[in-house]
């Protein structure tokens, strides 16, 4: 079926775009593709150059067309680098609605008979329906990835609050034991220490009429009743009892003082309003926690304080930092096998307050330096560490605004640096 004219109405009719210009762009063919849609029938443009007719792109073309008259080859450019060559639109099939046309262009070289292009052919075919399709899908895909970024991040929220949970009530039952023991030790503690006050009224009273009695039998002149009194305040030890009780009973009074304040202080850490912020001293808060972690490795360590004088109170939840610096000195307590030192030192930096805990104990083994503040990681024996000690130090910390540092070598031992920012309390509140 060689019938050109019948092939060229075919061209015409195509439902795709087709053009063709010769070597200096002039246009030799133009289907209704392109008249539709410019409404300039192929007459009209007969001759014209194409580069004219579409200024806008005519850099673009002429680089596309020359290429196909130099190379003698294809050339192409596809949507999704460059969406619309010629401004045409397009109508959706079902909606009708009208969009900027999505288009795929092909130059085909024509050759003559001696092989050489003698035009290019511009073909244009409408992808709309595609490229919105392929859209909408990357935008569903973002979307979807969007939501699973969000997931991911809930799922890691809920992971925290539960160790957050899991702490909070290893604390609260730690908290209320101590309150109950407080509880407990504090009446007893009282009636020993006021008996002990009457005691040493009553001992200065005795000794006094012991003193009085021996002067008397002295002042009689009677030797019988001197050597009897002398005998027997020599065998029961009156003048080293004398000297020896008020001393004796003091000391007894220290020592309930002392139960006093570390009752107090068990009171102080069971309190209940743990997330209260407030100016408060990290050297006090400090020394509150000593009290109670001191019994745990009291025989083995040796403390070594060195707290900056006047250090300004730092606007912070002290009763959470305690936590914070009880899990490292316990941690510090339990990395010493048979005996070492725990060093601690608070002071300042610039606009930071720092805790320093070091510790002469085992160390940390390089592999394990960067899993020591996730949940649930613990090197020691099943039952006895849950691993959320430092990942809740971490998180109360962060929570300030602050940072931990941490250096260690095995077999020398450890350091945690404590850094929170001295911030005022609004700046605070934009950070919770
Ligand atoms: N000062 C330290 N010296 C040596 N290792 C330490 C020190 N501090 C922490 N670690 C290591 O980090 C791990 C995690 O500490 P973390 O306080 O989070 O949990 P834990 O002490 O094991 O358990 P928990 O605090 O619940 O008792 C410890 O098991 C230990 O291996
Ligand atoms: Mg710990």
């Amino acid at each position: 079926m060689h019938n050109p004219q019948l092939l060229e109405n075919l061209l015409r009719k195509l439902p795709m775009g087709a053009c063709m210009v010769d070597v200096e762009f002039r246009i030799v063919f133009w289907n209704d593709f392109f008249s539709d849609r410019l409404g300039l029938e192929e007459k009209d443009v007969m001759g014209q150059s194409l580069l004219e007719l579409f200024p806008e792109q005519a850099r673009f073309l002429k680089k596309k067309i020359n290429s196909v008259f130099i190379l003698k080859n294809e050339s192409f450019s596809y949507w999704e680098q460059r969406p619309h060559i010629f401004q045409f639109q397009s109508s959706r099939p079902i909606t009708g609605e009208e969009t900027l046309m999505f288009q795929n262009m092909e130059i085909l070289p024509l050759m003559d008979e001696n092989k050489e292009v003698q035009y290019a052919c511009i073909t244009i075919q409408d992808v709309t329906a595609q490229a919105s399709y392929y859209n909408e899908l990357s935008k569903a895909a973002d979307e979807l990835d969007q939501e699973h970024k969000e997931q991911a991040r809930l799922i890691q929220k809920l992971e925290d609050t539960k160790s957050q949970l899991i702490q909070s009530e290893k604390m609260a039952s730690i908290g209320q034991l101590a309150a109950g023991v407080a509880h407990e030790i504090n009446s007893p503690i009282g009636f020993v220490s006021s008996n002990l006050q009457c005691l040493q009224d009553y001992a200065e009273k005795l000794i006094k009429v012991g003193a009085f009695a021996a002067k008397l039998i002295d002042k009689t002149g009677d030797t019988t009743f001197a050597k009897l009194k002398h005998d027997f305040y020599e065998r029961n030890e009156f003048d080293y009892i004398k000297d020896e009780v008020v001393d004796v009973i003091n000391e007894s009074l220290d020592g309930a003082e002392r139960v006093k304040v570390i009752v107090k202080s068990l009171k102080e850490f069971s309190h209940a309003d743990t997330k209260s912020w407030a100016h408060s001293n990290l050297v006090e808060g400090i020394e509150s926690t000593l009290k109670i972690t001191n019994s745990e490795f009291k025989c083995k360590v040796e403390l070594v304080k060195d707290y900056e004088p006047n250090i300004p109170p730092l606007f912070c939840m002290v009763m959470q930092l305690n936590q914070v610096f009880m899990n490292l000195l316990l941690n510090a307590g339990q990395a010493i096998d048979d005996s070492g030192h725990i060093y601690i030192k608070v002071y300042t930096e610039g606009k930071w307050q720092k805790v320093s805990i070091r510790d002469t104990g085992h160390g940390i083994a390089p592999d394990n330096l960067s899993k020591i503040f996730d949940p649930f990681f613990s090197t020691k024996p099943v039952g006895s560490g849950t691993g959320l000690g430092l990942s809740l130090s971490y998180g109360i910390i962060k929570n300030h605004g602050g940072d931990i540092e941490v250096k260690s070598e095995v077999g020398k031992g450890t350091e945690f640096i404590v850094c929170l920012p001295q911030r005022s309390e609004s700046e605070i509140a934009e950070l919770n």
